[in-house]
């Protein structure tokens, strides 16, 4: 029963777990990169609508139907369902596919952030030219040793985490790794805020420039705001599944919402003033933290520290993400297959190690997987497998959950269970409103962006 699965310890576990997840390398490494590539302002406007009309019906829909099924992502529709046969449970199996397919190169990227801590610490990030720091970046970025060994330093303690279990492993570290987190940023931020390019940098990320917006742009914008909020592959559902009936649904989904967008920002207000008042470019793609933030701290007095001080949380933040990832799948195995814990952990992160190993060798020159070898477009390896999950299997995974829960659900149940416990959510027409979302803007913007992107709208 729900009681053997695990259960949160607290309400507040719950929104540092859920924030744990969503608060990762998606705001830290990609949010400004991507607003660096897209052309800032307008990308970002974008993308807050997109986390206010789309993600946050989403978020308060996955929640509610984890905590009203306690199972994970593959078993709530077909309990929800009334256990009978259904079509929907292919939404729970794309969700499981999803979080392995991202784990597996999300695993890559935080095995930078753990060398980066490693090069800092051992007096590697002290480098006299600016360009240094650029090759330094590509050095890493190419050298399959590297990233082989890192992708397996992250993905051991990955699971050794989540072999720990609800409350004795993903709660633990979500406890400490939060508010650590939240605290750097804020100490950096504090430091941007002197720097002479932050005028320039809060134009960049706030000013409207119209003339980036395209509509590969769009679908960017709406593919990250899953992304960033853990959405579209039941994450958050299987998180909610481990909260008791009488928790605030829609508090917590407002707090995990709010948090990661605060994030998000800080990331932009760091990284940007750092990269003007150095003279780089905004649009320095996925390289962009690790090349930049080392630079900036290069020029301060204990500069390796304040690195130390960036990698570690960098590091600490994606680790809360991977957990999440990681309990996806593991958790459809234990409570569908009726496996024991540690051989679904250790299972689903064989498997997912082994499809991060291209990744892993993306940047190298490998024959088969290698920086030259093209997938998807001009993608590598690495980067199709990014693109394919953001961009299309968790929008469309979030398109199955708004469909599932706004269409297919209970009315009644569905109304019952969004007021439970939450005075928010039984303020009038909070319910209408979420459910309207739900049923139409949200599957409709979906609709229209990937019609857009395919070149049929
Ligand atoms: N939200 C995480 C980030 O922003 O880094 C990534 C992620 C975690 C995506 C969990 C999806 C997920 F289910």
């Amino acid at each position: 029963m729900s009681e053997g699965r695990g259960q949160w310890g607290s309400r507040l576990s719950f929104v540092l777990a859920a924030a744990g997840s969503a608060v990762g390398l998606g705001n830290l490494w990609k949010f400004p990169y991507i607003t660096g590539m897209n052309g800032g302002g307008a990308f970002v406007l974008i993308y807050l609508v997109c986390i206010l009309l789309i993600g946050l019906p989403i978020m308060i829909g996955e929640v509610l139907l984890g905590r009203m099924s306690q199972s994970s992502v593959v078993g709530t529709f077909s309990k929800l369902s009334g256990g009978k046969p259904t079509p929907w449970v292919g939404v729970g199996w794309l969700g499981v596919a999803t979080g392995v397919v991202i784990l597996s190169y999300y695993s890559v990227v935080a095995g930078w952030s753990l060398h980066y801590v490693w090069l800092a610490l051992s007096g590697g990030l002290s480098l006299a030219q600016p360009e240094a720091f650029g090759e330094l970046f590509n050095a890493t970025y190419t050298d399959p040793g590297i990233n082989l060994r890192y992708h397996t330093i992250f993905m051991g303690l990955t699971a050794m985490i989540v072999l720990g279990g609800i409350q004795g492993g993903v709660e633990r570290a979500a406890r400490v790794l939060m508010p650590v987190l939240l605290l750097m940023m804020a100490a950096l931020l504090a430091y941007s805020t002197t720097l002479e390019g932050f005028g320039r940098a809060v134009d960049f990320v706030f000013g409207f420039h119209v003339e980036s917006i395209t509509g590969e742009a769009v679908l960017e914008a709406l593919g990250h705001s899953f992304f960033t909020l853990s959405l579209g592959m039941g994450a958050m559902l299987t998180y909610g599944s481990y909260l008791s009936r009488k928790d605030d649904v829609i508090a917590v989904s407002l707090a995990t919402t709010a948090l990661d967008t605060l994030v998000a920002l800080m990331a932009c207000l760091v990284l940007f003033p750092i990269t003007f008042s150095a003279g780089m470019e905004a649009a320095n793609g996925p390289g962009l933290v690790f090349i930049n933030m080392p630079l900036a701290f290069s020029g301060l007095p204990g500069g390796q520290l304040w690195s130390v001080a960036f990698f570690i949380p960098l590091f600490f933040a994606a680790l809360s993400s991977g957990i999440s990832l990681l309990e996806v799948a593991a958790a459809y195995f234990i409570d569908e297959r009726g496996w024991s814990r540690r051989k679904a952990v250790l299972l689903t992160t064989s498997v997912i190690f082994a499809l991060g190993v291209p990744s892993a060798l993306s940047g190298s020159d490998n024959m088969v997987f290698g920086a030259g070898i093209h997938w998807i477009g001009e993608r590598n390896w690495f980067d199709t497998f990014d693109y394919l999950a953001s961009n299309w299997m968790l929008p469309l995974g979030g398109l199955g959950i708004a469909g599932f829960a706004a269409w297919r659900l209970g009315g009644k149940a569905r109304e019952a269970s969004f007021r439970a416990g939450s005075r928010l959510g039984s303020l009038p027409g909070v319910y209408l409103a979420w459910l309207q979302l739900l049923r139409y803007a949200v599957p409709l913007a979906i609709v229209i962006v990937m019609l857009h992107a395919l070149g049929v709208l």
